[in-house]
């Protein structure tokens, strides 16, 4: 398996204040890393150096972030977005707030596409209805001609997983996607974003802070506190062999899912 996304040696500022520190890791094809740590470790702003969504304030102040032999943190502000969707993909723990309340969920996801090149409505219908289909939902046409306010929080946050598919990125970047979901529907994003590795061979970094949920579905985890990496391992290890006590504070805190 190739590596997809390499994070070497990565500062972060705000305002010239730190908020991670020399951190390193490597994301494979086909691979799922969970980062796990308390509020305010980086865990966002680790997610967000990458899709250049950092904000005003925000700088990568050392080291590269490679992702298919680019240096994410020096391209320029129109490539990052020509990557954002058919290449990167970021899922937000409160996708249903960045819809546009007063339009469909189908037509804001049409829009998203075709800015990234020509594709017809009927075109893209068919590839959505399908793709909403093979995450579980039966009436995928359904859920399209929906405006956001007809869908309960717990589904508008499984379209938003499924929006963050549509266009096949190779690397999905999932910011606590299940936090704002009762423990049933977590269940269910939680194998939304299994089956897109499985259907598509996406790579995903989850960002949480319930270990349950990495538990259930990464590969390895990163454990960070105040910006830096704490532990870094094989999921199995790090969870039920953890070497620091960090690790296992965070762990006694949260409830168990089940794989
Ligand atoms: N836009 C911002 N401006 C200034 N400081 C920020 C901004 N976003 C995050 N921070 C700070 O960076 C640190 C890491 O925050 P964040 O990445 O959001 O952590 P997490 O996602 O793990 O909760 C925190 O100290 C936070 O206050
Ligand atoms: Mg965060």
């Amino acid at each position: 398996m190739g590596e997809i996304l390499r994070y070497e040696h990565v500062d972060i500022s705000y305002n010239g204040r730190p908020a991670v520190r020399d951190l390193s890791f490597t994301l494979d094809e086909g691979e799922i890393l969970g980062i796990v740590g308390e509020s305010g470790s980086g865990k966002s702003t680790l997610l967000k150096a990458a899709m250049g969504l950092l904000g005003r304030d925000g700088l990568v102040t050392r080291g590269d972030i490679w992702y298919k032999g680019k240096n994410l943190p020096d391209l320029k502000e129109k490539e990052l977005r020509r990557l954002n969707g058919p290449e990167l993909a970021m899922i937000f723990q409160n996708a249903g707030a960045s819809f546009c309340p007063i339009r469909t969920v189908g037509a804001q996801l049409y829009e998203g596409m075709a800015e990234h090149g020509a594709i017809s409505k009927a075109e893209f219908r068919a590839l959505a209805v399908e793709l909403l289909q093979k995450l579980g939902f039966e009436n995928g046409g359904r859920i399209l001609d929906s405006y956001p306010f007809e869908l309960s929080g717990g589904m508008q946050q499984r379209v938003g997983i499924a929006c963050a598919m549509l266009m096949n990125p190779s690397v999905l970047l999932a910011d606590e996607p299940t936090s704002a979901l009762d423990v049933s529907v977590q269940k269910q994003a939680v194998e939304e974003m299994l089956l897109a590795r499985k259907n598509f061979g996406a790579s995903i970094i989850i960002a949480t802070h319930n270990i349950g949920v990495v538990g259930a579905m990464a590969d390895r985890v990163l454990v960070m506190r105040n910006g830096a990496a704490v532990e870094y391992g094989e999921t199995a290890q790090v969870l039920e062999r953890p070497r620091e006590n960090y690790t296992r504070m965070l762990m006694s805190a949260v409830p168990r899912l089940r794989r």
